[in-house]
């Protein structure tokens, strides 16, 4: 009796651990906000990221590459959605992948595309909020996120996370654009080929005036990056976006 007791404890202890390979981290339903899965039309955004925006994510994970010189060990991306960015660093660097986001719908589209890609063995999803990132102190090597930023509702507090979650001699490389003018011209371009409407046309963007529900806040990073206490960081605002550079 006791040995097939614990037969069964063995069981059900093995197939925890696969779930957890497959499917992400045990718990975690509990984090998921519905408020930032509708805030983006999840399958038209992923449908546009794999396709015309590809040339995009490669420019910034070369980018990455070159700024921070880590290429080994293990990634976070934060905010991943479907995983672009890291996807694309994947392709130049041996990086392992932890894809991290709020939304379980995006965290399925990297599940997939984490298959297409043939990266099962170097790649994972955990579905959490970064304000409270379920990872040990020092774990990662480096954090990548992009265009997440502006939807964290603390941000100093979330890049204490990040930090947290630094390895010493890790670095972090958080922001958000569209690439610099001669990749947007590329997008542009291929959308006008498909005889879809130009990315930043005449339409006015949602931003701070917007009062709407999709509006982006403009926030004074520089700000947020002084109250978080961290000494080691960069802030720049590029032709490619604003982008900061964090290293431990
Ligand atoms: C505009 S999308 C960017 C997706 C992807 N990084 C890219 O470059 O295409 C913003 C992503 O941030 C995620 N997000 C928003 N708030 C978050 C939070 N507090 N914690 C983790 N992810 C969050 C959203 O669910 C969404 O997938």
């Amino acid at each position: 009796m006791k040995s097939r007791m614990g037969g069964l404890i063995v069981s059900v202890g093995i197939v925890l651990i696969l779930c957890v390979f497959h499917t992400g981290f045990a718990g975690e339903k509990a984090v998921q906000d519905k408020d930032a899965s509708k805030k983006m039309n999840v399958s038209r955004y992923d449908e546009t990221a794999r396709g015309i925006n590809a040339p995009m994510y490669a420019y910034y994970a070369e980018q990455i590459k070159k700024k921070t010189g880590i290429t080994k060990g293990v990634c976070l991306d934060v905010g991943s959605g479907g995983g672009y960015m890291g996807l694309a660093l994947a392709k130049i660097t041996d990086l392992d992948f932890i894809f991290l986001d709020i939304s379980a719908d995006a965290l399925e589209k990297a599940k997939l595309h984490i298959v297409e890609d043939g990266l099962q063995k170097r790649a994972k999803t955990l579905l959490a909020d970064v304000h409270s990132i379920p990872l040990s102190d020092g774990s990662i090597n480096l954090v990548i996120s992009r265009g997440s930023i502006p939807f964290w509702k603390d941000p100093a507090k979330a890049l204490k996370e990040i930090y947290r979650v630094l390895a010493p001699g890790g670095k972090a490389y958080v922001g958000g654009g569209r690439g610099t003018p001669e990749v947007r011209a590329q997008v542009e371009a291929k959308r006008k080929e498909l005889g879809m409407e130009p990315q930043f046309g005449p339409k006015p963007r949602k931003d701070s005036n917007d009062k709407g529900p999709g509006r982006i806040p403009q926030r004074n990073y520089e700000e947020i990056l002084k109250n978080t206490g961290i000494v080691n960081y960069t802030m720049n605002r590029g032709d490619d976006g604003m982008w900061i550079q964090i290293w431990k």
